[in-house]
C-alpha cells in the first residue's frame, strides 16, 4: 500500500488535535511536515517527530512528494491557503468556515474543481458517535416523520474580545457546527432562518458588535423546524444536545460526562459536570473525522463533507445575521441567489 504524506499548517489548539492523531493513530500516512508562524510551535512538531517545521505554507507545499495537507490555522488564512494547495495539487482538509465572504468562497470552490483535488471540512460533530447514531435513527425511520429538531449548544465561556473582533460574529463562528447539524441530522435543506439574539454574558463582546445569546428557529423544505440555541457562556461548562421528535417518538442524545456516577443523599442527587469544552467533548469525532479523510483519500471516495457543506453553512450563518438586523425571517434564496449575480 502506498504511504500517504500529509502535512499540518496551524499548530494552535485544533492543529495539534489533527496533528497528535494524524502522528498516532494512522499506519496509511506520514507527517512529513508541519507549519506554524511561531517559532516556538516548533516544539509541537518535534513532539510528534514531525522530521520538517517551517514557517511559511509555500515552504510547506514544496516539501518533496507531499500527498495532502491539513489546514488548521486561523480562519482568515483558510481561503488563500486552500486556493494554493489546490493550485498545487494537493488533497485538502480545511477547518470551518472556510471563508466569512460567500462570494470568496464560491471562488475557492471553483478553484478547488477546476484542480480536480478533493476538499473534505472540519465539521467534526458529524463524526460524534452518539450524533451519528440520532442521524441513523432519523435515517431509520425510527422517529418517524421528523418535525422538530432542538440543538442546544452552549459554551463554558466566551473567547477573548480580540478573537469575537476577528471571528466573523458568534453565527459563523459558534452556531455554524448547529447550522451544518441542523443539516446533517435531518438529512434536508433550510429554506428559512430566524434568529433573534442579545448581549448577556459580556457588554465588550456587545461593544465589539458581536451578541453571545441567541435563539435561531430553521424551516426546513417540508416545514418541519429546528430550534438552535446557543450561549457563549453557561455556567456549568460546555453543553451539547440534541433532540428529534418526529410521528413516530423522540431520539435524544445528553450532555457527555467524564464518568456517569450520580450521588443520591437527602439534599438531593449530584454527579459530574459534563465534559468541559470541545477539545475533550469532541475527541472521539476528531479522530474519526480525520480518519474518513484519510480514508477517502486512500479509496479515491467521496469527502464525507464537502466545499458545498462549507458553502451552505456560511450562508445559513450570513442569513441569521441578515434577519437579527432587520427582525424579520430570512429565506435561504435571499442569500444564495446572490451568488449567481
Ligand atoms: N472544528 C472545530 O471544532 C474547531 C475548533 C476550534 C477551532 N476551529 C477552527 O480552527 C482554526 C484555528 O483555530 P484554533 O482554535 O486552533 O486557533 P489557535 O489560535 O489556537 O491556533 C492557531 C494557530 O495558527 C497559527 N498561525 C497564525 N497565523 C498563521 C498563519 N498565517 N499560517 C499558519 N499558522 C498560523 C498560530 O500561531 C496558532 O498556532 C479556526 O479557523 C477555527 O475556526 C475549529
Amino acid at each position: 500500500m502506498e504511504i500517504l504524506n500529509v502535512a499540518v499548517a496551524g499548530l494552535g489548539r485544533i492543529g495539534k488535535i489533527h496533528l497528535k492523531n494524524l502522528a498516532r493513530n494512522f499506519t496509511e500516512i506520514r507527517v512529513v511536515a508541519a507549519m506554524d508562524v511561531f517559532d516556538e510551535s516548533k516544539a509541537i512538531a518535534d513532539e510528534f517527530n514531525v522530521p520538517v517545521f517551517v514557517k511559511t505554507f509555500d515552504e510547506l507545499l514544496a516539501v518533496p512528494d507531499l500527498d495532502a495537507v491539513v489546514i488548521c490555522s486561523p480562519t482568515d488564512t483558510h481561503a488563500d491557503y486552500v486556493v494554493k494547495a489546490a493550485r498545487a495539487g494537493k488533497q485538502i482538509f480545511c477547518e470551518k468556515p472556510l471563508d466569512l465572504s460567500l462570494e470568496r468562497v464560491q471562488e475557492v470552490l471553483e478553484i478547488v474543481k477546476e484542480a480536480g483535488i478533493k476538499l473534505m471540512l472540519g465539521f467534526n460533530r458529524r463524526f460524534d458517535p452518539e450524533f451519528k447514531k440520532i442521524r441513523q435513527l432519523v435515517d431509520n425511520g425510527s422517529v418517524g416523520d421528523p418535525q422538530i429538531l432542538k440543538i442546544t449548544s452552549r459554551d463554558p465561556g466566551p473567547p477573548p474580545v480580540s478573537y469575537i473582533k476577528v471571528s466573523g460574529g458568534m453565527f459563523l463562528d459558534m452556531t455554524i457546527h448547529d447550522f451544518d447539524m441542523a443539516r446533517f441530522i435531518s438529512g434536508k435543506e433550510v429554506k428559512e432562518v430566524f434568529a433573534k439574539a442579545t448581549v448577556k454574558v459580556d457588554p465588550e463582546i456587545g461593544e465589539a458588535g458581536d451578541v453571545d445569546t441567541a435563539v435561531i428557529i430553521l424551516t426546513f423544505e417540508d416545514d418541519s423546524m429546528a430550534l438552535i440555541d446557543n450561549c457563549r457562556k453557561a455556567a456549568y461548562g460546555y453543553d451539547q444536545r440534541l433532540e428529534v421528535f418526529g410521528s413516530r417518538g423522540m431520539a435524544q442524545a445528553e450532555n457527555n460526562f467524564s464518568n456517569n456516577h450520580k450521588l443520591y443523599t437527602e439534599a438531593g442527587v449530584s454527579g459530574d459536570l459534563p465534559l468541559h469544552f470541545f477539545l475533550e467533548r469532541y475527541d472521539a469525532s476528531y479522530n474519526q473525522e480525520i480518519r474518513e479523510f484519510i480514508d477517502a483519500l486512500v479509496l479515491g471516495s467521496e469527502m464525507p463533507v464537502d466545499g458545498e457543506d462549507g458553502l451552505i453553512s456560511i450562508a445559513m450563518g450570513l442569513a441569521a445575521k441578515k434577519s437579527l438586523k432587520e427582525n424579520r425571517p430570512v429565506l435561504m434564496t435571499e442569500i444564495l441567489d446572490r451568488r449567481a449575480n
